[in-house]
């Protein structure tokens, strides 16, 4: 369930959102608001597509007509949190008030992911996994969204299949979040097996760029979007 609305406590620690663990978590949304969903862009490359995978996905959910429960989807790029190489000197489930996180730029990070009630990843496959950049800013987390529930989108030659699963380890197992089942792998149209599954597609991914022909042959995996999301929301309703 979620918390009750708490603008009218005069003391913090009076407050529901002030955790056990000392964290304050300005709750923007009640029941009467919409939920804040952080949209997660996966990949830090100056020439990505993450952000036009997590456009077409943002807008895909925002066009569904869902209105109960109202939500947003607020855009939270990595890239601009300019984190250092993971550099805690412990594990930050001990780190029980964000403030005290060693940089500005995880302090900022954290405070930043404290703020949603759920979250949709868009992250593509390198080297058989998440990139880098992504794992190094989840490890930077813990109290910040523990527990909290999450969809996984991917995209890669094969729709990302290992990142997906690598990264559903990841948040279940290290986090303990609430994952949906439905996790859309997006995968690059055309791919040639005699052509180590190389396409048009990919090659243009690489270079930052989206066709057309890759949005509609990804209009197949729209039902399992609303789907994946459709079961956060609920997962955030208990
Ligand atoms: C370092 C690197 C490793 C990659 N490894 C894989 C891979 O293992 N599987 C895959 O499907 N695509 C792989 N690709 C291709 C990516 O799917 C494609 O470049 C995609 O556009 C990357 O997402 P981004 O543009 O958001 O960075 C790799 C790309 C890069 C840059």
């Amino acid at each position: 369930m979620r918390k009750a609305p708490s603008d009218c406590a005069a003391d913090p620690a009076a407050d529901p959102a002030f955790t056990k663990h000392g964290l304050y978590q300005p709750i923007l949304s009640n029941k009467m608001s919409p939920l804040q969903i952080a949209l997660i862009l996966g990949s830090t490359r100056p020439n990505r597509i993450s952000p036009l995978v997590g456009n077409w996905v943002k807008t895909i959910l925002e066009s569904s007509g869902t209105s109960s429960p109202q939500f947003s989807i607020l855009t939270v790029d990595i890239q601009t949190f300019d984190l250092p190489a993971f550099n805690e000197s412990v594990h930050p489930a001990l780190i029980n008030d964000l403030s005290k996180f060693t940089s500005q730029s995880a302090r900022n990070w954290n405070h930043e992911i404290a703020k949603y009630d759920a979250y949709i990843i868009i992250s593509p496959e390198y080297h058989a996994a998440i990139p880098g950049s992504l794992k190094n800013a989840l490890d930077f987390l813990y109290h910040a969204w523990t527990g909290k529930p999450a969809m996984i989108v991917t995209y890669g030659i094969m729709g990302g299949t290992s990142a997906s699963e690598g990264l559903r380890v990841i948040l279940e197992n290290g986090f303990k979040m609430k994952v949906s089942s439905f996790a859309p792998r997006l995968e690059f149209p055309g791919r040639d097996p005699t052509k180590n599954n190389s396409s048009q597609a990919l090659i243009e991914a690489m270079q930052g760029k989206l066709s057309v022909e890759t949005m509609k042959f990804w209009e197949g995996k729209k039902q399992e979007i609303f789907q994946g999301f459709k079961e956060v929301l609920e997962f955030v309703a208990k």
